[in-house]
């Protein structure tokens, strides 16, 4: 879009030219020349301004600009629409201290595969492996356990579900049988990296419905859906969608009378995307970890309850025979032999760094102390919540720093309004909390998520509640329904404005 002014300067030196051929032009070179030049600078400027063109959408522009305004352009168009800290919506890191900012920027450039220029990079990621392998109880005996960094949680449940899915190969291949039907079991409450891994390594998906009476899944139920070519069942720690964790301890029990009875041998992959940063400083005795038979491999998101900025996930198996060989691939890399797991070869090392740094920087107790206060702030806030005449909880308790709730039954029956008017309402205070329906079975169920983080703190919940109570009270005022509860009394599907998984 540029191009076009290009010739421009060449024909305004071509005037110039042509200027200082006339000896009129030398008796007035100060005051003439100053004046040319100052019109072919606002000139060119003016012709070549980008703030007065569009910005570039289908094609790389044929000039460039000044790093300056290239920077506001792309800062000005990209500005968050909410402040960080009032985005309830977000399982993810908007927040760390100084050091560990500092550290991550200072290392922006570093490429984790590169690991001839950068050698104890790989180090501190087997570091944090195992500190994350032992924080989930691993009894592995080797120094460095079995596990793998990845982008974010979503490529740690692809790794996770991938290595169960050639394990299961292997296994139905040794006994010389057909290995072209294999399913996976869990809840119809899944995130939506299972709908892709399903579809992208043709596995049926199987999934038993959450309902209100039972909340999470059902061990009884997923045993019910299992055959001789389930590779995997995966409950989760931190439903995306409410906020629980499956009762992971019921689902190992049922599952090794089911396995002693077939010989099927079915594991567990725990996606822990949430409750992996949780259960182990909060609730230390609760067993859904490693310390269960079935649990083969587990999950989390690094840059969720394990405070680093985005994108960092975990995922560690409970020994390196749980690994398939066929998934650590070993490359000649610039002169040294690599060997990597993980479906990205490049990725940043500077989010390992960060994750590196908060350990030590925080310690057991210091991430225990951020934990526990997060959960402490969404249990006041579930409970006023929940005392409040228009809602209800979706739970009595509160196992992860988020929760859900719905509006009362009863008051539904009469209100010209809804969740999704309460969303906008919060949105106009910066509040980003999002409103959504419930998966397949309660799909009719509108429901609102808050997810507590660290920095929220018991000023900021009582603003939130404040600004809720509010936003009811000028709702009561209406006499006529709002655009939204017209099409929740339609039945219509309404998509809510604020991003929730
Ligand atoms: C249970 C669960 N699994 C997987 C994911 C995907 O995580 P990520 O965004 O880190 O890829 C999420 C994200 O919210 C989640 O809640």
């Amino acid at each position: 879009m540029y191009e076009k002014y290009s010739a421009s300067p060449i024909i305004f030196c071509f005037l110039y030219l042509l200027k200082m051929a006339n000896i009129r032009f030398w008796l007035n070179l100060w005051n003439e020349q100053r004046c040319i030049i100052h019109i072919f600078f606002v000139m060119s400027s003016k012709m070549t301004n980008p703030v007065l063109s569009s910005s570039p959408v289908d094609e790389i522009p044929k000039r460039g600009m000044e790093a300056e305004r290239a920077y506001q352009m792309v800062k000005d168009e990209t500005y968050p629409q909410t402040q960080p800290r009032l985005n309830l919506a977000t399982f993810v890191t908007t927040y760390m201290d100084e050091y560990g900012t500092k550290l991550m920027n200072e290392a922006i450039d570093i490429n984790y595969i590169d690991q001839t220029e950068y050698p104890h990079v790989a180090v501190m990621c087997g570091r944090c492996i195992n500190i994350i392998a032992n924080l989930w109880n691993s009894p592995e005996k080797a120094k460095w356990k079995a596990g793998a960094v990845g982008i974010g949680s979503s490529e740690a449940c692809m790794l996770g579900g991938v290595a169960a899915l050639l394990r299961w190969k292997a296994k139905r291949k040794a006994e010389g049988k057909s290995c072209d039907k294999p399913n996976l079991v869990m809840s119809t409450a899944f995130q939506v990296v299972w709908e892709k891994f399903c579809q992208l390594w043709d596995v049926q998906m199987r999934t038993v419905p959450i309902s209100l009476d039972k909340p999470t899944l059902c061990p009884e139920e997923a045993i019910k859906m299992c055959d001789e070519n389930t590779i995997c069942i995966v409950p989760i720690a931190g439903v995306t969608w409410t906020g629980l964790n499956d009762d992971i301890e019921a689902l190992d029990k049922a599952l090794d009378t089911y396995n002693a009875k077939t010989g099927y041998n079915i594991p567990i992959h725990v996606d822990a995307a949430s409750g992996g940063f949780i259960l182990p400083f909060v609730k230390p005795e609760c067993k859904w970890d490693f310390r269960l038979k079935w649990v083969w491999s587990i999950s989390t998101s690094g840059h969720k309850y394990g405070l680093v900025y985005p994108g960092l996930g975990w995922v560690v198996w409970k020994d390196k025979k749980y690994l398939p060989e066929q998934m650590a691939f070993s490359v000649n890399y610039l002169g040294a032999n690599i060997t990597q797991v993980g479906l990205n070869f490049s990725r940043p090392a500077a989010q390992i760094l960060g994750q590196y740094y908060n350990f030590i920087r925080y310690g057991f107790e210091g991430y225990k102390d951020i934990q526990s206060a997060s959960m402490e702030i969404a249990r006041y806030c579930h409970d006023k919540i929940g005392k409040m005449h228009c809602f209800a909880n979706y739970s009595k308790g509160v196992d992860n720093p988020l929760f859900i709730w719905y509006m009362n039954p009863e008051y539904d029956k009469k209100a010209k309004w809804t969740l999704y008017d309460l969303q906008s309402a919060l949105q106009q205070n910066g509040w980003m909390v999002p409103a959504y329906t419930m998966p397949k079975a309660i799909e009719d169920m509108v429901v609102m998520r808050v997810v507590v983080r660290q920095g929220m703190t018991r000023d900021m919940a009582d603003m939130l509640l404040t600004d809720i109570e509010n936003a009811v009270k000028e709702f009561e005022k209406l006499k006529y329904p709002t655009t939204s509860r017209l099409a929740y009394e339609k039945r219509e599907r309404q998509l809510g404005k604020v991003f929730a998984h």
